[in-house]
């Protein structure tokens, strides 16, 4: 592998850190994975909040850079500056996303979010780009107190895992996006979340079915990468799956 290169693998040959600030924050990662539990995710958000972005950082998340380049396929440049165009982040923790979204496309427009986690989201907060926050925490049969058909762009990134967000919320999200919209999510690329990743596409299948949404992409993309050599000549990856699709009719 050359100098700096980061290559995809699945999860089940995960390299070990080279450094002791990756493996803690790795650590820290790792601990979210697991099966759905909302009382203890919640309280792993308390405590993960002051980490995260450090977390983050070490680890080189990627994953809100790479949404915004594979949206701008399918949103013009121009479209972003429109008047009254309206974004809504789901599951937004500390407001990655935003700030992708302002640093990639100097997207000056509205954003909302939605996360069940306050302290995440006041760390969001104090960035000052989000107009409305709400604070729901999703279930497939607990809508968000939210419009229907209301946003141009809905996002959700890395927020759909098994101990996080729910594929049968999907139609939820796909609801308040307005007609002509995108919704552009991720889940795990990983072996361990191949269960999990069917239950995604059968949700996004039943849409299509109902000609409520067509399919724009769906492609592997880098989610952290850490080194594995003090050098940090070799950097190892573990991936996401990004999705995403245009709302074709009111739901
Ligand atoms: C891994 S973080 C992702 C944050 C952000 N989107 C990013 O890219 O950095 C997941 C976020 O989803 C939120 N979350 C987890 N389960 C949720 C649920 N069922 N409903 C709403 N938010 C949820 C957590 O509180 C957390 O802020």
């Amino acid at each position: 592998m050359s100098a700096g290169s980061t290559k995809i693998v699945p999860d089940s040959q995960w390299k070990a850190p080279a450094t002791d600030s990756a493996k803690e924050s790795l650590t820290r990662v790792q601990n979210i994975i697991g099966d759905f539990d909302p009382d203890h995710t919640m309280k792993y958000y308390d405590h993960w909040s002051q980490h995260y972005e450090e977390d983050l950082k070490v680890l080189d998340y990627t994953v809100p850079d790479e949404m915004v380049e594979a949206m701008r396929k399918f949103i013009s440049d121009d479209d972003w500056k429109l008047d009254g165009f309206q974004v809504l982040d789901i599951g937004l923790g500390t407001g990655q996303m935003a700030e992708a979204l302002q640093k990639h496309l100097e997207y000056r427009g509205h954003i909302d979010g939605v996360d069940a986690n306050e302290k995440m989201m006041e760390k969001a907060r104090t960035k000052g780009i989000y107009r409305d926050l709400v604070q729901h925490f999703l279930l497939s049969d607990s809508p968000m107190p939210l419009h229907s058909n209301k946003y141009n762009v809905v996002v959700c990134c890395c927020s759909m895992v098994p101990a996080l967000i729910q594929p049968e919320c999907i139609p939820d999200m796909a609801r308040v996006v307005k007609p002509g919209g995108i919704f552009f999510f991720t889940t795990r690329s990983t072996d361990g979340n191949i269960g999990f990743r069917d239950r995604v596409e059968s949700q996004l299948d039943k849409l299509e079915k109902e000609g409520c949404v067509e399919k724009l992409t769906s492609k592997v993309i880098p989610q952290y990468s850490w080194p594995t050599t003090e050098d940090e000549k070799e950097k190892h990856c573990i991936s996401a799956m990004l999705y995403g699709v245009r709302k074709l009719k009111e739901t």
